[in-house]
């Protein structure tokens, strides 16, 4: 038998390293136990009651799934208690949701979408969970504010996704590469399944929802032009699209053979900056991305370098193979450099 390696394992010696501190260890272990639960949670399907509507609408002002409250909560409520963290926020609470007084405060703060494909789950398509983790800089143990969330997404200590599919994975990086654990459901643990993931230079798979191609401005709209022209046009091979419309599978399958993913802020949502949430989902997958050797970029500039004004801002978003997103960005650029993305 291959000799396996644990994600406890890989965290204890990654730690002696000096690659990561206890507390973002115990944040890591605390979000895979989570994570566990989850896919058990999700695999019973309709049995396990969470199916349908929460008749809830959220921050954004999206009707939440019952799935996307239980596993908001779920996630509050395991790091609460273990002292490593001093304030979360998530995609389906309104404002930051502080540690409880009767806990210590810790030196994290963790970001997350406590589930990514909420419009997959009633038809069991894979949906996933995205994690973000940023430093408290509040040295003076006083509560953090939204502006301590803040923080432009290259200053992430960590970022993660679970994906609840086929097979259920933890993917993480805390900054020295990007590794993938997959769940063996007989032992109730996570194993080590790659290490150093690299997102291939070059590809011929794109993902984009082409149903909003009358909303695109021209840089989107020329280069996918270019993709569908196949052998025939400027690009001189064939290209073929997937869009499953959970962020964490398209992203997982880029991260796994490459591709490109485009969210793009369009005519239809300049008023609101996009679609895809800089916090929760475009900085975590951004992170990842860069670690994996790939480009994460709004059109123009690198995700990662933007100052986020608000906790739930949204952003357009381009990430994947680094040819292709730079062939992108060239026909975002040839636009005048003050107005990428015109009104
Ligand atoms: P969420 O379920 O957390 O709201 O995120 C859904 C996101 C993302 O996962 C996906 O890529 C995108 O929305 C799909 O949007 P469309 O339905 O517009 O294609
Ligand atoms: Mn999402
Ligand atoms: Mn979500």
């Amino acid at each position: 038998m291959i000799p396996r390696v644990s994600l406890s394992q890989f965290l204890i010696e990654a730690q002696r390293e000096g690659q990561l501190d206890a507390d973002l260890r115990l944040l890591l272990e605390v979000l895979a136990r989570t994570a566990k639960a989850l896919a058990v949670t999700i695999s019973k399907g309709v049995f396990a009651g969470i199916h349908g509507e929460a008749e809830r609408i959220n921050v954004q002002g999206e009707m939440q799934k019952r799935l996307d409250v239980v596993a908001h909560e779920l996630i509050l409520q395991a790091n609460a208690w273990g002292g490593h963290l001093a304030a979360m926020a998530s995609e389906e609470a309104d404002q930051v949701v502080p540690i409880p007084e009767r806990y210590p405060r810790g030196g994290y703060l963790l970001l997350f979408d406590p589930l990514d494909g909420s419009s997959n789950i009633d038809v069991n398509i894979s949906v996933g969970t995205i994690f973000s983790v940023l430093r408290n800089p509040r040295l003076d143990g006083s509560v953090p504010t939204e502006e301590d969330f803040l923080q432009p997404g290259k200053e992430q200590v960590a970022a993660g996704y679970a994906i609840y599919g086929p097979t259920t994975q933890l993917v993480v990086s805390f900054g020295k590469g990007v590794h993938e654990f997959t769940l063996d459901r007989e032992f109730g643990a996570w194993f080590l399944s790659r290490e150093k993931m690299q997102i291939p230079l070059e590809t011929n798979e794109f993902s984009i929802n082409a149903a909003y191609e009358r909303y695109w401005y021209s840089p989107v709209a020329d280069y996918i032009r270019e993709l569908r022209a196949g052998r025939e046009g400027p690009r001189r091979r064939d290209y073929t699209q997937r869009w499953v419309g959970s962020m964490v599978a398209d992203m997982h399958r880029i991260l796994t053979r490459g591709g490109i993913f485009l969210y793009p802020v369009d005519r239809k949502s300049k008023g609101q900056g996009g679609k895809l949430r800089l916090l929760y989902e475009a900085n975590p997958m951004a992170f990842l991305v860069e670690q994996a050797g790939g480009l994460a970029i709004d059109g123009v500039e690198r995700l990662l370098e933007i100052v986020p004004q608000t906790l739930h801002q949204r952003v357009g978003v381009a990430m994947g193979s680094k040819v292709e997103v730079e062939r992108l960005r060239s026909f975002y650029k040839r636009r005048s450099e003050s107005a990428p993305f015109p009104s």
